[in-house]
């Protein structure tokens, strides 16, 4: 994977996050996702090389663009395997709430699980805690072997979780067992990357949220050296079919972070609103500074890009 690739992917989040930015607290969900999503393929278009999106926003007849399947690039020789979620967190951008980011990672081709658009069950630690973590077993053995991991006591350790009525029985052993618990609304790619960094105050993730979601955070992740786990939940037939018809036969499978996301990984995130792990699109007069992380698997570099945008020079979308 050529390492300018990586910069370049730093242009396309930012490019979605300054577009849907516009729309935070519009309470307008759909739209700030059409921004996001328009922005991101249009600046993909600028990048020399043959895209294939494997993680999109869609089949092809669901979603108008970056549609599973859809070829996007310039035309360069190299062949990539495509992962995007232009908007990740519509709800807490359209409330203007914290979390949202743009967000996209590259694989060389076959090297995403092509997730549909289903749950997964995940667990992750940040590298502190590789090794320590088991998606069979219950979360106050998880957090204990995390904890010793980590040579602390279960009390100081958060747990993100999303807040949702399936996880009740989860959030109740947690607490039972002493970790502090932050749950959020939406969003749990950032957390995810949030908890591979030692100060930031997470420790793990754990729940049900998206698989598409769950193959970015692996992505992420392994640029990081984390660890995660996740588990497909199908909750239909159908479900299990289009699972099928996208080449995963083994429904109970647990896959690693790198089975995942495996080869040469690059990945870049672009803040929407302010989170724990990136601050949000601020404007000022004539422009906007926009946060942003881009790192890749090879080399481990993790890079935090801060970026002031002039829209005199450079419209935004
Ligand atoms: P959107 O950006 O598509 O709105 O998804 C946000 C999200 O919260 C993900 O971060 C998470 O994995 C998933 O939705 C959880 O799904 P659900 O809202 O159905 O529990």
């Amino acid at each position: 994977m050529d390492r300018n690739l990586a910069l370049e992917l730093v242009r396309v989040t930012e490019a979605a996050a300054l577009a849907c930015g516009r729309l935070v607290g519009k309470g307008d969900k759909m739209a700030a996702d059409e921004a996001a999503t328009n922005a991101m393929r249009r600046t993909l278009d600028s990048i020399e090389f043959n895209g294939t999106v494997v993680i999109g926003e869609g089949e092809m007849d669901e979603a108008p663009m970056l549609y599973i399947g859809e070829k996007v690039g310039n035309g360069g020789p190299t062949e990539v395997d495509i992962a995007v979620d232009p908007l990740e967190g519509t709800n807490i951008c359209a409330k203007g709430m914290s979390g949202s980011i743009a967000t996209i990672a590259l694989a060389p081709r076959g090297g995403f699980l092509h997730a549909p658009d289903m749950y997964m069950e995940k667990i992750a630690v940040g590298p502190d805690a590789k090794g320590a973590i088991d998606i069979n077993a219950s979360p106050t053995r998880n957090l204990e072997a995390v904890a010793e991991a980590k040579n602390c006591y279960i009390e100081d350790l958060t747990v993100v979780i999303l807040d949702r009525p399936r996880h009740d029985k989860t959030v109740a052993e947690i607490r039972k067992a002493g970790a502090r618990i932050h749950l959020i609304t939406d969003g749990d790619v950032a957390p995810v990357i949030a908890a591979a960094f030692a100060d930031s105050g997470v420790d793990m993730v754990m729940g049900i949220g998206g698989a598409p979601e769950g193959v970015l955070a692996a992505a992420a992740l392994k640029c990081m050296d984390g660890d995660m786990q996740g588990r497909l939940v199908f909750m239909s037939q159908e479900e299990r079919q289009r699972a099928k018809g996208m080449g995963i036969t083994d429904f109970d499978r647990v896959y690693t972070a790198e089975e995942l996301a495996s080869g040469d990984v690059v990945f870049a995130a672009t803040g929407v609103t302010n989170g724990d792990l990136l601050q949000g699109v601020r404007y000022f007069s004539g422009g906007a500074e926009t946060h942003s992380i881009v790192m890749r698997s090879r080399s481990r570099t993790v890079r935090t890009v801060k970026t002031r945008h002039h829209f005199n020079y450079k419209p935004i979308y």
